[in-house]
Parts: C-alpha cells; sequence; structure tokens
C-alpha cells in the first residue's frame, strides 16, 4: 500500500507549528482541532488534503482524527494480576498488612520468577493489543517486576522481544523495590552493572520511604549521564519526599506520579524542561492525593499523561478512561489532555521528532473516534476509537467501522 487519503473528518488536530519538542501546557489550547483530511505516504504523514490517487480511501465523516496516543509509562512486562489485593485495599486494608500476607510488588516478581517467557509475552502481547484498540500506538515497558540481576535482564530481554504492533521502547526500572537480602546502596552497586550492561533506553527509579532515597536518585543520574540515556524517576506518590528539586537540578526527563508534589517545588518544576508525568489511573483506583494538575498546566509545565498500567495501583490501559479521570479530577480541558498524550508524552520517549503530533515527515500513527474529541472524557470511560493506523498501515478496525476503509481490512 502506497496511499492513504482519511477524508472528510469532522475534527483533525494539529500542533500550532511544526517540529515542536514538546507544548507547555499553558499553550493547550493553541492545538488546532478543525475539519478536514489527512494523507499518509508509506509510513509517513504526508500532508492535510484529500489524495485522489490514494489507495486506500477512507471516509472519516463525524469523525475525530488524532496522533496515536503515546503511553510514556507503562510497567509491561509483567506476570498475573493482584485483583485480590484491590478488594483489601477498597475494604480498608492497610499497604503494610497487605505486603505483610505476601502482596506487593513482591508478589508482583514471584509470580514472573515462576512465568515462562512465553506466558509473560502472551499476556504483554493481550494487553499491547488492548492498548492498540484504545489509541495507543507508542508505549514505553519498564523492567521493575525482576527483583534480582537475573530476573531485571531477563525482564529487559522480553519487553525488547514483545514484537507488538505498536512502537515501544524499554526503560530499565532496575530500583523499583529493594530486594530481600540487599539494603538499598548494595542494591544500587548492582543497578549500575545493570545499567552499563543491559539494552534499555532510559533509567528509572521509585523514591519512596518504602524504596529507595534521594541520595540513591543521585547515584542514579550519574549511570544515566555516563551511560547517555534519560533519567526518570517515581517520585512524591505517597509522600512529599522533596525528590523533584533533585531530579530538576539533576535535569531528569520526567518526575513521575506527584500526587504529593510540595507546593514550593512546583514553579520551578514547570519552569524546566523536565516533564510532570501524571498518572490519574493510580491516583483513582489508589485513593491517591491528586496531583496539583491545574496549578502545574497554569504555570507552563511538560504536563503529561500515563496510564501506569500494573498490577498493583494501575491496572488501567485505555488512554480514553486516562484522558477521562485527568479532565474531571484535574479540571483540565480536553486540548490539554490530548497535547499530555501525544506530543507531551513522545518528548519523555525522546520521540517527539517522530510520534506525538500529525505532521508531514512523521511516522504515520494516526487513530479514528467515533465521535467528537470532547466525548473522550464526557462519554467517560466508552471508548471511541474505531480504527489505528500504525506507520500508515491500517493495525485495529472496529468491526462496525470497517465500511469506512471501503474493504480494505
Ligand atoms: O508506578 N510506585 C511504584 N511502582 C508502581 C506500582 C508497583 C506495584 O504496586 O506493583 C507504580 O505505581
Ligand atoms: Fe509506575
Amino acid at each position: 500500500m502506497s496511499g492513504v487519503s482519511i477524508e472528510g473528518a469532522a475534527e483533525v488536530l494539529r500542533p500550532p507549528a511544526d517540529a515542536l519538542p514538546y507544548l507547555r501546557s499553558d499553550r493547550a489550547d493553541e492545538l488546532v482541532l478543525e475539519g478536514g483530511a489527512v494523507a499518509l505516504d508509506g509510513d509517513r504523514v504526508a500532508g492535510f488534503e484529500p489524495d485522489a490517487t490514494a489507495t486506500l480511501r477512507v471516509d472519516a465523516s463525524g469523525c475525530t482524527v488524532l496522533p496515536g496516543f503515546v503511553d510514556c509509562h507503562t510497567h509491561l512486562p509483567f506476570a498475573g494480576w493482584r485483583a485480590e489485593e484491590y478488594e483489601l485495599k477498597v475494604t480498608g486494608v492497610p499497604y503494610e498488612e497487605i505486603a505483610r500476607r505476601g502482596g506487593g510488588i513482591a508478589s508482583s516478581a514471584a509470580a514472573f520468577g515462576r512465568a515462562s517467557d512465553a506466558d509473560v509475552l502472551a499476556q504483554a502481547r493481550r494487553l499491547a493489543g488492548e492498548m492498540l484498540a484504545s489509541g495507543t500506538t507508542t508505549l514505553e515497558c519498564k523492567t521493575g517486576y525482576g527483583l534480582s540481576v537475573f530476573a531485571e535482564r531477563r525482564a529487559a530481554r522480553l519487553a525488547r522481544e514483545l514484537d507488538a504492533a505498536q512502537a515501544t521502547t524499554v526503560t530499565g526500572l532496575f530500583a523499583h523495590a529493594v530486594p530481600d537480602g540487599y539494603t538499598a546502596d548494595a542494591w544500587m552497586d548492582e543497578v549500575e552493572a545493570l545499567a552499563t550492561s543491559v539494552d534499555v533506553d532510559a533509567l528509572d527509579i521509585y523514591v519512596e520511604t518504602v524504596a529507595f532515597a534521594n541520595e540513591h536518585l543521585v547515584r542514579l543520574a550519574a549511570m544515566a549521564q555516563a551511560t547517555g540515556r534519560p533519567l526518570r524517576a517515581h517520585v512524591e506518590q505517597f509522600a512529599a519526599n522533596r525528590s523533584v528539586p533533585v531530579a530538576v537540578g539533576l535535569g531528569a526527563r520526567s518526575v513521575d506520579h506527584l500526587a504529593c508534589l510540595h507546593p514550593e517545588d512546583l514553579d520551578p518544576l514547570a519552569r524546566s524542561e523536565t516533564a510532570a508525568v501524571l498518572l490519574p489511573g493510580a491516583e483513582f483506583l489508589g485513593a491517591e492525593h491528586v496531583a496539583p494538575a491545574r496549578d502545574l498546566a497554569d504555570a507552563g509545565a511538560i504536563c503529561v499523561l500515563g496510564s501506569d498500567l500494573n498490577p498493583g495501583t494501575s491496572p488501567v490501559a485505555a488512554m480514553p478512561t486516562v484522558i477521562g479521570l485527568a479532565v474531571r479530577r484535574y479540571g483540565w480541558s480536553v486540548r490539554e489532555a490530548l497535547l499530555a498524550c501525544t506530543l507531551n508524552a513522545a518528548f519523555v520517549l525522546g520521540l517527539s521528532a517522530e510520534a506525538g503530533s500529525l505532521e508531514p515527515g512523521k511516522r504515520a500513527d494516526v487513530i479514528l473516534l467515533d465521535s467528537p474529541a470532547a466525548h473522550l472524557p464526557y462519554r467517560f470511560a466508552r471508548n471511541p476509537v474505531c480504527a489505528v493506523f500504525v506507520a500508515g498501515r491500517p493495525a485495529w478496525v472496529r468491526p462496525d467501522s470497517a465500511w469506512r476503509l471501503d474493504g480494505a481490512v
């Protein structure tokens, strides 16, 4: 197939200018949502006029056309789920008690150790398929459920072997929890060995009283710098550990969670080039604090949304649901939410020259909604995605919308 012409859309989302690496969220209202067409040539976006010579013409009447969602924070791959913990959590059993009963990250690590490679990959592929049908065309994977040198290496290898329909990146979250038999300092020595020898695109750490401390974040930053990889960090999820100024000072690509962001750290973060990755699925399902996302957007932060898909805090794979939560709980506009899971999320993964917006020359990752963009949050938790193109090819089409592709699927 050489060309695709998506025609007659009610709304097409475009950035205010080409080649922006990100757009600060106080400028989200500059995103353009107007009717029109999108032409794809091979695996690239070609332009915004209908292409009468295209081999596939798509009837997008009544549809919204968006760049595919970029989910820059997931914990794929993992093995099994922890639904029993969710019931304990909502009925009031404290986290420490759940951990004492064998739950938490350690139980997912045990399940990961028991599962075969084929089983881990099959579950991850199923989830990537769910995400595709919800419009996610680029996704990040993380290690972190290994909790041993051997198993962290295995997690990184399986993430690379995922072979999803989407583009994927792999982040080494080697410092996720302190494995039994180690102190945090001693485990950081192993993290250093992993960081220099395992094939990952970025490094991440969980800073929390139950995990690692700011001094370990400083150590990881040195490893990131030495190996030329971006630094990311899970911070301020359950308490204000004042990790944000540390991460910003170290030039981190992103700080993720921020439910307990200290008020004094908000403006310095908003002025920096460190993205604020917000995870409303984890906040909602864990009855966590709500990140000060309205203030971050107003202050001009590079705001980003992710699913945080994981078996513990956020078994949520669908970006339409994440967008619905963000708009309601953060008081965000639809444009603010869309910006946060497209261009700004691509920036976090170092992919904003390739993905995250509809621009000539970028990868043709395009989704069609069967509704106005405003319905994404409004018809909460409904999935309006009816067709998904990855690199210019139809990767998923909802059966009732196959007619739009004129029998090509
Ligand atoms: O991003 N906070 C740390 N890591 C995960 C949850 C891990 C788990 O409970 O399995 C998160 O929320
Ligand atoms: Fe996470």
